[in-house]
């Protein structure tokens, strides 16, 4: 037997909104095999405290919750394999938090991207700038700092707009461990660059924000109608298509063996009907999903299994995360009166 597990992986998700077929191609599939492996080491938590930053509205984000955990289980996430566990079931990150917090430098933050853009969507609109930002949104990379510090996290696998994030995360631990000893292990941005970033409904980037996803779990019906409502140009039956431009064919890429890719992309050329080619996307991404959509039902359907699953998850995190905070506690002054 192998005791050598791989670096530790650690990554986060923001409990806003409904997982999306963008959110299983480019995250959630790629976690779950890379979380498989008998070496794997990962870390993956709900940040339901970054959902506040955004989201003020109790029921959306107590229900993106729900829906984001019973997704990952639905979809394989072995929770014995891995250690997964809601964020505000370890007070020991807020805790650290704070710790960073004064060892941040204001001016590191004022650089974070989403407080300058912003800033810069205040100026534009001639108000005042930090007109509308919270400290919550001001000082959040500090507290993705203390997610991933809290349990040495080194590989971080982020999507392109949290690289920098990750860097200051970096820049934080070298600072505290620079002078309080080594507590921290330096974490490392990890950016797929084989993975797919899906197209939404009208071809933009699949996002939320843009309002154009097809979800991941919504009934066959409407999975059908989502996927029927796919912007396609104008061309007729018989006419060739360009796979490449299409958000059809790209959805289809990101489903299908390249043996199918190579044969629908023949199929373009020979002038597929659009209404054909909807057809057989929705075959193909059905198959996939009928499994694990029903585990979701029966998940959603048996809440405290859910509940139960994540309080685990959260007693493993915290045997990781009480002693380093009691060692970085008491390396700052913070210990008992007798010690
Ligand atoms: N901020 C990340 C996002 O919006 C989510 C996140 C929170 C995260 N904490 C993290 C990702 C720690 C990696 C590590 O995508």
């Amino acid at each position: 037997m192998s005791n050598t597990k791989q670096a530790r992986v650690l990554t986060g998700i923001t409990t806003t909104g409904t997982p999306h077929l963008g959110n299983y191609v480019g995250a959630i599939k790629p976690a779950i095999a890379a979380s498989a492996g008998d070496d794997a080491d990962s870390f993956l938590f709900l940040a339901d405290y970054h959902a506040l930053i955004k989201n003020h509205d109790p029921l959306q984000i107590h229900q993106s919750s729900v829906e984001i955990a019973a997704t990952w289980l639905a979809l394989g996430l072995d929770p014995a394999k891995v250690t997964f566990y809601r964020q505000s079931d370890v007070p020991e990150i807020m805790e650290l938090c704070w710790v960073l917090s004064c060892w941040t430098a204001k001016g590191l933050m004022n650089r974070a991207h989403a407080y300058k853009a912003a800033v810069q969507a205040n100026e534009a609109a001639g108000e005042d700038n930090d007109f509308a930002v919270t400290m919550g949104l001001f000082s959040y990379p500090v507290l993705m700092a203390a997610d991933i510090l809290m349990f040495g996290g080194q590989r971080i696998p982020v999507g392109r707009d949290q690289i920098q994030h990750v860097e200051m995360a970096r820049d934080i631990a070298q600072r505290f461990n620079h002078h309080y000893g080594e507590h921290f292990a330096l974490p490392e941005a990890v950016v797929a660059e084989d993975v797919a970033v899906l197209q939404g409904l009208d071809g933009r980037k699949m996002s939320k924000s843009y309002n154009n996803t097809i979800p991941l779990f919504d009934t066959e019906k409407k999975l059908r109608k989502s996927i029927n409502k796919i912007k396609t140009n104008l061309l007729e039956p018989g006419e060739p298509k360009d796979p490449e431009t299409s958000t059809v064919f790209q959805i289809w890429q990101a489903f299908s063996s390249k043996q199918q890719a190579q044969s629908m992309r023949e199929e373009f050329a020979n002038g597929i009907a659009w209404g054909e080619a909807k057809k057989q996307l929705f075959e193909l991404v059905n198959v996939e999903l009928t499994e694990p959509r029903t585990r979701y039902i029966e998940l959603l359907a048996d809440r405290s299994s859910l509940e139960k699953t994540l309080q685990e998850g959260a007693e493993k995190a915290r045997e990781v995360s009480r002693p380093l905070l009691q060692k970085v506690k008491a390396s700052i002054g913070l210990r008992p009166m007798t010690s």
